[in-house]
């Protein structure tokens, strides 16, 4: 559940839709305070005075499949606003006495809708608009008092409204990108119908935040923090540093697999970070003796995740009176989500930033980001005045280089790779395209190649460079990378980094590839 007590809010039952996070940004863009939820979770008793609104996701079933998704037809009897999205709109049809059909023509894709009429659904929307659609079933009758307010080419009633204007139904998808002007009915929705105002902004959430760390945590007590440099852990730190200041340790553990120079950059950021308490901890020869001589890239991870706990432990077990442990996790971690099926088979995915709890510590957790998107983080990162390079860094893997240098692992061919990947990013950030580029970074071949340099002939490590672009990791394309940049970028690495000789540009989408090599 979630840790925002918030003064207004509103409910995202999710039925197993692929967009259910989306419709939540959206609402969060509009400035107001949403949370997801799966459709078994109805709202309760004691939330309903905060709750403005009730929002109904679609998914994938059939309304009237036999092991459809349900709900009790009284969350529709609360008083409260009710939009149902998609399958939302055709379960609140069902559940209210109208009918739900399969469509002759089923429509995915863009759609043309027209609006009918007034509603305060489309208030400042009425001329004819492009819309996203995904469905199979439509609303062949509406429930007793509805009214159709927008149509396509295939649904007659595209959007219905109750005759209160209290509760609507749309059978597009407004949260996509697709549906240009879904954003302004969202926002009408949590605004005009709801009447929320703009009470979420991340100077709010600081205020709250910081008060509520200081309750949670005791005088006496003492937090630690497992800082990678990343951009969760690192606004984690300036948050604890606001709430408590230097009774928060944070463990920066330099695994000897970081960047070039990137140990160094983040020590010193942190030491001039007179707020919090910054403790560096210097394992790369212990990272780099376990690694030796294996190549398989799952060992390789078990390794770095058995020794990361080994350091991190030894290094908390020195701060005096430690019982809290905080952590990055961000909101889609703790979302519990409906199976695609929309089944009842709830999981809920858990996130360990610093690679698990130590057991004999009996440490509080506490995740002060868990109610946050990720494009929030950064949005509280800036409040905090973190720069904006460190906000929008690339991510980079937890095992670091060690994924990155394919084969064997050692000093020499971090090094190598070390110093190719370093000239990529400086040509990508001179060429303006850093920001553009979701993770950009450079791999090392277990190969070699030949080549001529003046009347020599050298046989030398390939390198690969990678670029892509992606909204969550989860898919990716490789970026078309201008030819100039390529062309800077390879000459750059093969004339100074001695012990590579080509670059190769990896054109492989994900899927069927994955971002990282290994
Ligand atoms: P893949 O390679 O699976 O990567 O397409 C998706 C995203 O996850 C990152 N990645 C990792 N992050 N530990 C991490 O903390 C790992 O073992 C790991 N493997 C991949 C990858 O950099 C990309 O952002």
């Amino acid at each position: 559940m979630s840790e925002f007590i918030a003064q207004e809010k509103i409910l995202i039952l999710d039925f197993g839709s692929q967009y259910t996070q989306l419709i939540a940004r959206r609402i969060r863009e509009a400035n107001v305070y949403c949370e997801i939820r799966p459709y078994t979770q109805p709202p309760r008793e004691d939330e309903l005075g905060m709750l403005k609104g009730l929002i109904l996701s679609g998914g994938p079933a059939s309304v009237y499949a036999p092991d459809a998704p349900h709900l009790d037809p009284s969350a529709l009897a609360l008083g409260v606003p009710v939009l149902g999205i998609c399958y939302g709109m055709q379960l609140m049809t069902q559940l209210l006495g109208g009918e739900v059909e399969p469509a002759a023509d089923r429509e995915f894709g863009h759609a043309e809708i027209s609006v009918i009429g007034e509603s305060r659904l489309f208030v400042g929307l009425r001329e004819p608009q492009s819309v996203w659609m995904s469905h199979g079933d439509r609303v062949a009758r509406l429930p007793d008092g509805f009214r159709p307010i927008a149509r396509s080419a295939n649904s007659p009633c595209a959007a219905m409204a109750s005759a209160d204007d209290r509760m609507f139904g749309v059978q597009f998808h407004p949260e996509v990108v697709h549906s240009p002007r879904g954003r302004e009915l969202l926002a009408n929705f949590v605004h005009t119908v709801c009447g929320c105002g703009d009470s979420w902004n991340m100077g709010n959430f600081l205020e709250l935040e910081v008060d509520r760390i200081q309750r949670t945590v005791g005088p006496d007590d003492r937090v630690i923090l497992g800082l990678s440099g990343g951009v969760d852990s690192t606004v984690v730190a300036g948050l604890m540093g606001r709430a408590i200041g230097t009774r928060c340790t944070c463990i920066f553990v330099d695994n000897g697999l970081l960047r070039w120079k990137e140990a160094e950059e983040v020590c010193a950021f942190f030491a001039d970070w007179t707020e919090i308490e910054f403790v560096h901890v210097d394992a790369s020869e212990q990272f780099l003796s376990a690694l030796a001589g294996v190549s398989d890239p799952e060992t390789k991870r078990k390794i770095i995740g058995r020794v990361f706990i080994e350091v991190f432990d030894a290094a908390a077990a020195k701060v005096d009176g430690a019982n809290w442990l905080a952590q990055g996790t961000l909101y889609p971690d703790v979302i519990e989500s409906v199976s695609p099926r929309g089944g009842p088979s709830a999981t809920i995915k858990s996130h360990h930033n610093v690679g698990g709890l130590p057991d004999d510590m009996k440490l509080s957790l506490i995740e002060p980001l868990r109610d946050l998107f990720k494009d929030e983080v950064r949005e509280l990162g800036a409040q905090l005045g973190i720069d904006h390079a460190r906000l929008w860094r690339h991510p980079f893997p937890g095992p670091g280089l060690a994924i990155r240098v394919l084969g064997e692992v050692t000093q020499e061919r971090c090094d190598l790779l070390r110093q190719a990947d370093r000239i990529y990013i400086e040509e990508l950030r001179s060429a303006g395209l850093y920001d553009a580029i979701w993770q950009a970074f450079a791999v090392l071949l277990p190969v070699k190649a030949v080549g001529v340099m003046g009347d020599e002939r050298t046989y030398e490590a390939v390198c690969a460079v990678r670029a892509v672009t992606s909204t969550d990791g989860m898919t990716a394309d490789w970026f078309d990378m201008p030819r100039p940049v390529l062309a800077r970028v390879s000459s750059r690495i093969i004339n100074e980094v001695r012990g590579i000789n080509r670059v190769v540009y990896d054109i492989s989408s994900k899927p069927p590839g994955t971002i990282e090599w290994e």
